[in-house]
């Protein structure tokens, strides 16, 4: 069976986009074919009737914003939290799972998951070191490269940064998060960043998460993971299946039978299986989803893809399936492999 693509902005202020201009638009193929793909009792917006009705425009391309940088903290020489005061609507938006907002401008632009946000006068805004600063968003930084640099350079000099978005595919299948289910991470270093964004929304439903700390240091976990309950593990070559790590909490077989109990015991004592995130890169995503029997469909990962425009323009994020199908994985909420 083909794989069925749904745009992950359908129904947003930003469609129709350029796609649907183009005749490519994923969700709908008024244009292209001239037929409707929707299934029947599908109650969503149709994206052909905003576009006849938007005289038969896409919307226009959203516009960027400085944001004024509140305040920059070094976790370790690469490992730096930027937090930026955000106009209420935004910040919202940006609460929202897989969202992620590409900061800087022009070729130095750099896509970074939104790690938190907070809204003034709520818990966690009133718990803060600046309690009272009002709402805000929290990206974290890895300082790895050029883009990465010039954006923490900017960071420290500088008062304001500029952003696009928020844009919503961070998190691939982030719609098929159930929240009557439980929950289980596995989890590596930055790749955990989307899920810290939604750590209130999994908090008592937490099943059980497995943390590779790498690159993470101990102040960054204790003031952002926190509530979040984990156990650390070690995601080397041991989970390759090749020798365990002296001390490591889990060698693959440990960890694989840790995490098919956990799922066992989720169904027995809730008659449901848990909503699994993989929050990894995509050689520990495949090889973990592999070694745990996990049908990538049906998990929560970082969306891999190489984020440029976020818009569905530039093409860097091109994906071809199996099938031979070519999408723009920044506009999908669904892929057939990661
Ligand atoms: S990042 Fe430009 S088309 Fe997806």
């Amino acid at each position: 069976m083909k794989m069925e693509y749904v745009c992950t902005d359908r129904g947003t202020a930003k469609c129709p986009c350029a796609l649907m201009a183009a005749g490519q638009c994923y969700t709908c193929g008024m244009l292209s074919r001239g037929k409707c793909d929707c299934r029947a009792g599908w109650q969503g917006v149709c994206p052909y009737n905003e576009y006849v009705q938007n005289g038969g425009k896409a919307q226009p391309v959203p516009a960027g914003r400085a944001l004024k940088i509140r305040k920059v903290e070094d976790f370790s020489d690469r490992l730096k939290v930027l937090t930026l005061e955000a106009p209420l609507g935004l910040a919202l938006a940006c609460s929202r799972m897989g969202s992620f907002v590409l900061v800087g401008e022009g070729e130095l632009s750099l896509p970074l998951s939104v790690m938190e946000t907070v809204l003034a006068g709520t818990e966690a805004e009133l718990a803060g070191a600046e309690a009272g600063g009002g709402t805000c968003i929290r990206l974290c930084l890895d300082v790895t490269g050029p883009k990465s640099q010039a954006l923490d350079r900017a960071a420290e000099s500088g008062d304001r940064l500029w952003i696009r978005g928020p844009f919503f595919s961070g998190l691939i299948n982030a719609e098929k998060f159930d929240p009557r289910r439980l929950s289980l991470v596995i989890g590596r270093g930055m790749a955990i960043m989307p899920l810290l964004n939604q750590k209130n929304l999994l908090g008592s439903g937490l099943l059980a998460m497995y943390l590779d700390e790498n690159k993470l240091t101990a102040d960054f976990l204790a003031r952002y993971a926190t509530p979040l309950a984990y156990r650390q593990v070690t995601l080397d070559e041991s989970a390759a299946g090749e020798a365990d790590a002296a001390g490591s909490v889990c060698g693959s077989d440990e960890l694989v039978v840790l995490v098919r109990g956990d799922i066992e015991y989720c169904r027995q004592q809730t008659g449901l299986a848990p909503n699994i995130f993989l929050m990894l890169s995509p050689y520990y995503c495949r090889l973990l989803a592999e070694r745990f029997d996990l049908d990538l469909a049906q998990v929560i990962y970082p969306n891999h893809a190489n984020i440029c425009c976020g818009l569905g323009l530039c093409g860097a994020c091109s994906h071809t399936d199996a099938d031979g199908v070519t999408v723009r994985a920044c506009k999908c909420s669904e892929i057939s492999s990661c």
